[in-house]
């Protein structure tokens, strides 16, 4: 026995002219092919295949049938070796199960059937319970048909704990298989399972073969979650399902293109306009495997996320995984606030196939949003606007989509192709600063330092009592309560949320916002914080080591800051205008010259004398 979806995937990546012209001289017209009908021996064109469903037909002795029973048909093999014979010329491999007994299950068997057992239950609580009452008027006020919602199963799971439980065991499910199912789960210290869903509309998510895998239920009004969905299972998992794939597939191969939404409501008001093409992914952006699924029905996909920081990010992320299957990537920007469910709801099928017309590839869109934020004005923007397109670029597996994006980017950066191209190519570039570089440098300084101060002669530094001899954030904070004339250049650098230890950061924040004085640091820190500051205040000695060996520490910093950018500016050469490159040149001289002199800019660590005359003056 082949497994369903193995069948399933062969028969949707079957080349069925390829298969087929082996046998029969086929010639394209419009979107099929003809030839003579090799069943009844005939010499007409009446023979058709169409790529596009899968399936023969001749007009004359109406045999038609699909890839598989073509080959069953004309060279007699059984079904298995048919699968066989097209699964290896497509690349996937078919293997046949061998069956025990003729009629053993798949093992999700119990599974799907209690789920379906338990879609059954809550469409029929929606309609014909008085607990689904509110539930019916939601539906109707969200103006949802009775026949979309019993095209999609839509039920209701009722509030009550009993009642779902109850009609299952009845029907012979025990609570084991409603456990595994997720329909019931036993929350800690509880002893009764608890419905997963409760006071819910219930939307049944099936998978591509229309089986019951899960569910998502939304609640009446306002809360959280708005959705709860089924746990993951062996039978429901997120990330390789999509919502609205069994409706979808059939529809999405006749129109050439699929549409993904966010949402269920998205996909059902579409449905119920007629647009079956679309499906949503649960949740977020689309995963690699729902892009492959996705890429198995069409080449063309229209994204229809929200335009939100959300919306567009999930957009992105699933362009670059679409674009990796080799389909074409359209977005779709709806008016401000709509989203599919809302703006078909008013504009119907029509507005929407206005709002596809209109609709711009997946990479133009990305270029356009940095555009019109300026990011192509200065070069180091544009370095950092590459670095968000290339990973795109990269993604984009079809050779004349990339060198039409490549050629696109071309015109907009002003950066030729060649060095696009080399920049792609380059995978592992460490253009951007990392986030926690300044901390970082901190912690990887501080252990050199500590290593030199093992050095003899510099054992001394390692002995100051109240202090290990290493710049800890402890001692780093202690030096900057006793010198304050450090906090403002520190806190150039620094901020504290550089700083791990909790009461730590507090009190550094607090010598940022009201330096030293110690009135003012209690009146603003909590009790916790107040004994560390207290224990600081009092250990004074060893002030200037530690304070020597932080100097040391911010010495190091400059130094990385200088060498990154210095490879920063090495990097922005590459895109550089001739003009762009000579002053570019000059900087680099600079900062090589500064390197060498062994300091940063910026942080000077010898002004501690001038400071502590301030400080004689003020204390
Ligand atoms: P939306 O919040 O955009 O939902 O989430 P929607 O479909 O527009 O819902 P309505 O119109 O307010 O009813 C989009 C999808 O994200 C998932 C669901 O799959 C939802 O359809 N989602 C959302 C969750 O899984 N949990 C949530 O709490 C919210
Ligand atoms: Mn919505």
């Amino acid at each position: 026995m082949i497994p369903d979806e193995t069948v399933e995937r062969v028969r949707e990546s079957a080349d069925i002219v390829g298969v087929i012209g082996e046998y029969v001289q086929l010639k394209r017209t419009g979107a099929d092919f003809r030839g003579p009908c090799p069943f009844h021996q005939g010499t007409g064109r009446n023979f058709s295949v169409s790529p596009k469903i899968g399936r023969y037909h001749c007009f004359v002795c109406h045999e038609s049938g699909d890839v598989f029973s073509y080959l069953m048909k004309r060279i007699g093999v059984d079904f298995v070796t048919a699968v066989k014979m097209v699964g290896e010329k497509s690349g996937i491999e078919v293997i046949d199960i061998p069956t025990g007994r003729p009629d053993e299950k798949d093992a999700r068997e119990p599974l799907w059937e209690v789920n379906a057992a338990a879609a059954e239950y809550f469409s029929r609580t929606l309609w014909n319970e008085d607990s689904g009452t509110a539930a019916r008027a939601y539906i109707a006020q969200r103006d949802v048909s009775r026949e979309l919602a019993d095209k999609v199963g839509l039920g209701y799971a009722p509030r009550e704990i009993g009642l779902m439980r109850g009609h299952l065991n009845t029907l012979g499910f025990d609570d084991e298989r409603l456990i595994e199912a997720g329909l019931l789960h036993v929350p800690e210290g509880v002893t009764e399972p608890r419905p997963r869903f409760r006071d819910r509309l219930i939307f049944p998510i099936y998978d591509v073969s229309s089986r019951v895998v899960g569910f998502g239920g939304r609640l009446l009004g306002p809360g959280e979650p708005k959705y709860l969905n089924s746990a993951e299972s062996p039978v429901f998992s997120k990330g390789k399902l999509l919502y609205g794939l069994n409706w979808a597939k059939q529809a999405a191969r006749r129109d050439e293109r699929m549409l993904v939404v966010e949402g269920y409501f998205d996909v059902m008001r579409l449905i119920g306009a007629g647009v079956e093409s679309v499906v949503a992914p649960m949740g977020t952006a689309l995963t690699d495997e729902q892009a492959k699924l996705v890429r198995r029905y069409t080449q063309r996909v229209y994204l229809l996320y929200d335009s939100d920081k959300a919306g567009l990010k999930a957009t992105f992320r699933s362009g670059d995984e679409l674009l990796a299957q080799g389909a074409s990537v359209q977005v779709v920007t709806l008016p401000d606030g709509e989203d599919p469910d809302t703006f078909v709801r008013t504009h119907g099928a029509r507005g929407l196939e206005t709002q596809l017309a209109s609709s711009i590839d997946v990479f133009e869109r990305k270029i356009q949003l940095l555009e019109r934020g300026g990011w192509f004005a200065d070069l180091r923007k544009k370095r950092q606007a590459l670095d968000r397109l290339l990973p795109t670029l990269r993604a984009t597996i079809d050779p004349i989509t990339r060198a039409l994006y490549t050629s696109h980017l071309e015109r907009i950066s002003g950066i030729t192709g060649e060095v696009l191209e080399a920049e792609v190519r380059a995978v592992t570039k460490k253009h951007t600063r990392s986030a926690p570089f300044v901390p970082q440098a901190i912690r990887e300084a501080s252990i050199r330092e500590s290593d030199t101060n093992r050095r003899p002669g510099r054992s001394s530094n390692r002995t100051t009592p109240g202090s290990s001899g290493r710049p800890t954030e402890r001692e780093f904070v202690r030096v900057l309560l006793h010198r304050p004339w450090l906090i403002e250049k520190v806190s150039e650098r620094l901020g504290p949320t550089d700083i791990l230890n909790p009461l730590l950061r507090n009190i550094f924040r607090s010598l940022i916002n009201v330096g030293s004085d110690m009135g003012q640091l209690v009146a603003e820190l909590d009790e916790d914080s107040i004994g560390i500051l207290q224990e600081l205040h009092a250990e004074s000695a060893g002030l200037d080591s530690a304070e020597t060996t932080i100097q040391g520490v911010f010495k190091q910093i400059n130094e990385l800051q200088v060498r990154e950018e210095l490879e920063e500016l090495k990097n922005l050469s590459v895109l550089a205008s001739a003009d762009e490159k000579t002053a570019l040149l000059q900087q680099i001289v600079e900062l090589s010259a500064l390197r060498r002199a062994g300091g940063g800019k910026g942080w000077n660590v010898g002004r501690r004398s001038a400071h502590a005359e301030d400080e004689k003056n003020t204390t």
